[in-house]
This record gives C-alpha cells, structure tokens and sequence, in this order.
C-alpha cells in the first residue's frame, strides 16, 4: 500500500498534458491543448486537456479526469496500480506502507501464485511451437481449426505436455515450489497421494486479468475425453465470476469502440479476433454474473450479446438481461444464423460480411425480447400477461427514467398494450427492482464484511499437531468454540438453521439412501447430509439440537400433510365443479370445451400446489416456535420474524419467488458459506502458528504447516465446485 504522503507526491509530479502526450498527438489551443479522444472514435478532436486545473475532458463522450483518473480508464487498472504507473514515469520512489506479516504473507503467496502462472504460461507456449509432441498434436489441432500464428501467439496458447508430471517435473528443475503449483491448481494430488499435471495433454488457453497477469488456465481436451474444457480451480488470485476471458487483449478496443461483444467461448473470442474484431470477450459459458458486469462497465456501456440463433440461443440471450439493465448497461444482441457460433461464423466469412451482418441484425435486446415473447405466446392471452409482465419487469430495471420512457412507448406499441398501463405497471415494479437490487448490493457488501472480519480477527490458538492430521474433515469434533453471536462462524452457521428452522420439511432434493435408492431429501435432511458428508457440525448446542428435533419430525408431518390436504379437498372439487358449470354456460364449441377444461384443471392443479408448497413452508417453523425446549422455541421465533437476508436476488430469469421457492439456490449457498468459513479459520491459525516459528527461529515444522496450508486450499476449492457441480431438482 502506498502511504499518504507519497500519493500526494506522485499526484503533485502528474502532469496532465504529460500524461496524456504518452497516448494522444495533442495541440496546442489557445491555453488548452486539444486532441482525438482516447475513449471513442472520433475524427475531429474534441479532447480537451486543460494545464492549470490539471484535468482532462472530453466534450463529447465526457470522459476524462486527472492524471489518475485518466491513467484508470485508460489501462483500466485500480487507483493503486494508476498512482505506481505515475510513480515509475515520474521516477518516485515508493516505499509501500508497512503492511503487517499477515499481510505480507498473503501478498507474496499471492505474488507467488502469479508468477507460477506466468512460469507455466510460458513453458507451454514453448511446449506448442518447440516440442516434436507439441507441434504434431497441439499446433496440429489448432491450425486444423483455422488458427493463424498471430492468434496463437496474441492470446498466448500453449500445449501441456502429455506425461503425468511433465510440468510438475519442469517447474522442480526449474526450482518452482510444489506447493505454489498446487495452489494455483497447475499440479492436483491424487487420491493414493500422487502428483499430476492437471492440464496433461490439453490446448492451453491462458486467462488475463485486465492488467495481463495469468490468473487462470482453460485446458481444451484433443481426445475426446469427458471433459471438453478443464479450468484453473478458484484461488486467492482467481475469482471466476470477477473475470472475463480475453479482456486483456480486448480493453484497447472496448474503449475505442466504445462498445464490446460478449461470447460464450474462448474459441469465438479468438476466431472474431482474426476475423478483425478486437473488441470481443467472453463469458465462458456461463450467465454473467455482478463483478463480470462491473468490470464491462469500466470499459463501456454497451454490449452485444452473441448467441447462434436456435431456440436454446434465442433463451440464454434473454437470461440475465435484468441485470446488465440494471447496470446503466445498452444492450443489443445479435442472433447468428441456425448452427453457427462467432467462430464459424468468422471464418465462413470475411471481416467485411461480418461487420455488415452485425450492423444489419443488431438489434435492441428489450426491443428483441418483447418481440420474441409476443411471438411466442400468440394469441394464448395466460401467455400474453406472462409476456407482458416479464418485459414489464425488464422496464422496471432501467434505471434511467428517460430512456425507461423511450422504451415504454415502443414496448406498448409492439404488445398493443396501451402506454399509460404499461408505465403504471412499470412504476409499481420499479419499487420492488430497486429494493431487490438494493437489497442484493446490500448482502453482497455484507458479505465481504463477514469475510474481511474473519480474516482480521484473532486467529483461535493452533490446535495440537495430532488433531491436525489431514482427511476429509473439515472440522474436528471436540474442537468448538461454541457458537455464541461473538463467535466468528456464528453468522455462517446461523444462516443455515435458519433454512432448517423455517422450511426444514419442506422437499427439497433427490438423495440416496443407505441401501442405494433414491429418495427425496427434505431440507433438513440435506443439510443433515452435507455436514456428514464433510465432518462438519454445528458448533452452537441449539443449532444442533434445532436440526436434531427438525430431522425427527418428518413422521409427524407426513401425517399432518395428508390430513391437510384431505381437508381442502373438497373446496377444490368445488371450484372445479363451478368453473366446469360457467364453461357450459359459455356455449363453445366442442373443441374449446375441452381446451378451457383443460386450463381450469391447470389452473386449480397449480393452485394446490402451491397451497400444499405453503403448508409445508410453514410447518416446521410453526412446530418449533412452541417447542418445549426455551432455546430452540426462541431461535425458531427468532428466525421465523427475521427479514429473509439472501431472499431478495434475481433468480436467474430475474422473476422475484418467494423465498422458499428459491432455496435450490440460497440453501447450498449458505452450506458452502459454513464450510469455507470453517476453513479459513483453520487457515489462519495455522498462519499463526507459522509466524510464531519464524519468530522462534524453528523452521523445521513450516514445510508441513505450508502443505497443510496448501491442503486447505485445495479444500476450499473442491467445495466450491461440489456446490456449483451438485445437481438439484427441485420438485415440481
Ligand atoms: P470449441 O468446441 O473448441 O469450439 O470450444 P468453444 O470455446 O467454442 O466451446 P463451447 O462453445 O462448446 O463452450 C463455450 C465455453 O463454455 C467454453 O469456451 C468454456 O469456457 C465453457 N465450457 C464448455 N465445455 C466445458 C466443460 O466441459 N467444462 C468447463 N469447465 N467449461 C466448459
Ligand atoms: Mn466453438
């Protein structure tokens, strides 16, 4: 960290004309300097850069700032990084702040972690182009794909050697640390113990981060193997929903453009580079997520979606569209012709055809999904409202009023919906979008308050070597500070009861039993299962015996919903009974009888449901709040009257269920949430325990404690992608 003073220098060295000279031809202009704009295309310059004030501006994208801010936009790096450039131009010495060992120690694991990157990134790229095996399959496979050498060497592809340890071997000759290849998960461990490169045999598809460091690796697979496509495992240097892949090459053109394409591949961001367009990222086949959108958003407001024009592109074009609204985003998508991703697209056809096919079905995303949905539903007027609410909710998510208006019109006009309703609908919705997105910003920033509070806290005292010993467990029993509301995981543990507490009846997922058949897993039995699976267990003795009594009530309430529902029974047949009467009454014709029949049963069908869905909702909270025992009657009341504290996210079509509709999601979260958190915990008290052996000079335990360390890691990482892995029906 840089200190105060020494920012304050580095800002007061800045020169803005200096500063800007390194990447525009200015002019001198009466006492301003002029130029073309950096952050758009322009042909005449409207790029002012004024000496005294030290500041620069752009009138017509109004861009620009002080030297800092100018640096930031420009590399699209941190405040920090910006203030070290200026320092280096400006010959400055910085003497970063002291941090603290902790700190330090995390920071040069981390720099360690970047720099094995970098190493490996490195050998395979020399692996491709100067080894017999990487030439003959890797260089092979990509030139079969209509890669040019430009391409392979702008994005940095590389070829892992085929052989268990190849790179393991490489990086100890080279006098890497094995761990460090561990932890960024270039080397895996097997189950017997044994070493093992985890990209062996694969395409190698480097991952920058904004600033060019190699944060993660894609391996594509050449045989045919199950995997298409392995990454780099989450680490302290890759956070996978915080990265776009190809940003690095893409950012120049992204601000220049003022614009970029979003893909789903890392072949489609190579092949419409050679195609000439530079501005292309990808979001690796995954719905984008807050921070990806966040860091688009440093670059440009406008984006265009690319997906081949079949219906399951037509789906994921429409997913998550809330969102980037949300963020100020402009959003335009471009529907390929069937069977054609940017890839083959790109190379079907030259840079020219392409840019006209872009600029000729470009269109509007809200535009493109009222239209879609106008189509899809027809003249099915159940449909037709869906439709209308769904666009309605996109509406409602544009935070600009005026442009929410431009586009209130249009969408009247295409749904034939008079505009005065849809901007009623749209106000109304609004109220609730904003408290969402408020809400979800809230949680996140709470989020990292609980993580940074973990971290900072006083590690407990290291526990005895014996206790220590690496398996599956993820916690020790007998281990446990208990979890009272000071404790560090009492936040995390008391988010899961909470779950167990409110719907712990409630169906939840498939699951298998001892004897290897397949049941439905309630969700108290879920988390039940999670903790065994992991060794883990709540720490706080009512939390435990809160999940105990949850688990042994499912007897009880197996009864008690079979008497509720033979209960409401007749009220249904009765609803069904009229609806069937007011059909007759209508005098269709035959075939309308039994359609309008068919939807009324749909109709009360769904609403049993949810009915049912609803008692058992409510059940086990309703049981435990009058339980005998004080501490679980207390808990149950208390979580029953909290306000829901992750329930208010966008789901991924953005539709706001209510809570218990959305535990699919919240529940495995919250488990995941325990599970690192325990981790982390014994993370930083072994860190401790390997500062007080350097300070005690005894050096001899600190290889075991890194490997433990490193264990850990892997640990966290693996349970990250269980959650994400683990598939979930839920039952409807
Ligand atoms: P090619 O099939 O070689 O053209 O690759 P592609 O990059 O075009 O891949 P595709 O369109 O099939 O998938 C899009 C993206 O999803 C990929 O670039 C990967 O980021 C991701 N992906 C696809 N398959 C897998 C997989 O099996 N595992 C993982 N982790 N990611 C995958
Ligand atoms: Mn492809």
């Amino acid at each position: 960290m840089i200190d105060r003073a020494t920012a304050e220098k580095i800002k007061d060295a800045a020169d803005i004309v200096e500063v800007v000279s390194d990447y525009v031809h200015l002019t001198r202009r009466g006492s301003n300097y002029m130029g073309l704009c950096p952050f758009h295309n322009e042909r005449t310059p409207s790029f002012s850069v004024n000496r005294r004030k030290n500041m620069c501006y752009c009138f017509s994208c109004h861009k620009g700032g002080s030297p800092v801010n100018f640096i930031m936009e420009k590399e699209g790096i941190s405040y920090h990084d910006a203030l070290l450039q200026l320092a280096k131009k400006y010959g400055i010495e910085v003497q970063e702040r002291q941090m603290t060992d902790e700190e330090r120690m995390r920071q040069s694991l981390r720099e360690g972690m970047l720099v094995a990157n970098e190493w490996a990134m490195l050998q395979m790229e020399h692996n491709l182009t100067e080894t017999q095996e990487g030439r003959d399959i890797g260089l092979q496979y990509l030139s079969h794909r209509g890669l040019t050498p430009e391409a392979i060497k702008k994005f940095h592809l590389g070829y892992a050697l085929d052989r268990p340890t190849a790179l393991a071997d490489a990086a100890k000759s080279a006098g890497y640390d094995l761990e460090v290849l561990k932890a960024v998960g270039l080397v895996g461990v097997s189950q017997r113990g044994n070493l093992y490169d985890r990209f062996r045999g694969r395409v190698i598809f480097p991952i920058l981060n904004p600033a060019g460091k190699v944060v993660a690796f894609g391996g594509r697979d050449l045989k045919g193997g199950p995997a298409k496509y392995v990454n780099s495992p989450e680490s302290d240097i890759y956070k996978k929903n915080r990265e776009l892949y190809g940003i690095h090459q893409a950012k120049n053109e992204i601000v220049r453009q003022d614009k970029c394409f979003l893909v789903e591949g890392y072949m489609d961001v190579i092949g419409m580079w050679q195609s000439g367009m530079e501005n292309v990222i990808a979001s690796s086949g995954t719905a984008l997520t807050d921070g990806q959108i966040a860091l688009i958003h440093r670059f440009t407001e406008n984006i265009t979606l690319l997906y081949d024009g079949d219906a399951a592109g037509i789906k994921a074009s429409l997913r998550g569209i809330d969102m980037l609204l949300s963020h100020k985003m402009k959003v335009k998508v471009l529907l390929l012709p069937d069977g054609h991703d940017p890839d083959s697209f790109a190379r079907v056809n030259t840079p020219e055809k392409f840019r006209e096919y872009v600029k000729a079905h470009e269109t509007d995303i809200i535009r493109f999904k009222t239209q879609v949905m106008m189509q899809d539903a027809a003249d099915d007027p159940l449909k037709r409202s869906d439709a209308i609410r769904s666009v309605v909710e996109s509406l409602a998510c544009i935070p600009d009023p005026i442009t929410a208006k431009v586009y209130i019109q249009e969408c009247a006009r295409l749904m034939n919906v008079d505009e005065e309703t849809i901007s009623t609908e749209t106000q109304r919705m609004r109220v609730k979008v904003l408290e969402r997105i408020r809400s979800e910003r809230r949680h996140e920033s709470e989020k990292e308050r609980i993580d940074v509070e973990l971290r900072q806290k006083e590690a407990p005292d290291p526990l005895p070597k014996h206790e220590r010993t690496s398996d599956n467990d993820i916690q020790k029993k007998g281990q446990e500070p208990a979890a009272k509301p000071e404790s560090r995981l009492y936040p995390l543990e008391r988010q899961v009861v909470r779950y167990c507490v409110r719907y712990g009846m409630m169906d939840f997922c498939e699951g298998v039993d001892e004897g290897g058949e397949a049941v439905w897993l309630n969700v108290a039995e879920f988390i039940d299962s999670e903790f065994r699976a992991d060794g883990v267990a709540f720490s706080s003795p009512t939390f435990s015996s809160a999940l105990e009594t949850t688990l042994a009530m499912k007897a009880r309430y197996k009864t008690d919903a079979e008497r509720y529902k033979t209960a409401r029974q007749p009220e249904y047949d009765e609803k069904r009974r009229k609806g069937i009467d007011e059909i007759a009454e209508k005098a269709l014709d035959l075939n309308m009888i039994a359609y309008e029949e068919k939807m009324l049963d749909e109709r009360i069908d769904e609403e049993m449901w949810n009915d049912l869905r609803l008692f058992s909702a409510e059940y086990t909270g309703r049981m435990l709040a009058s339980h005998e025992d004080d501490g679980i009657r207390r808990l149950a009341n208390e979580c029953i009257n909290d306000t829901p504290p992750l329930s208010k996210r966008f789901d991924r079509l953005g539709q706001n269920l209510p809570e218990h509709e959305r535990l699919v999601e919240l529940l495995p979260r919250a488990i995941d949430e325990l599970k690192q958190g325990i981790i982390r915990l014994r993370i930083d008290s072994l860190m401790k325990e390997m500062r007080d052996c350097q300070q005690n000079g005894d050096t001899s335990r600190i290889p075991e404690i890194m490997q433990e360390i490193s264990h850990l890691h892997q640990l966290q990482s693996q349970i990250a992608k269980a959650i994400g892995e683990r598939v979930i029906s839920p039952i409807r």
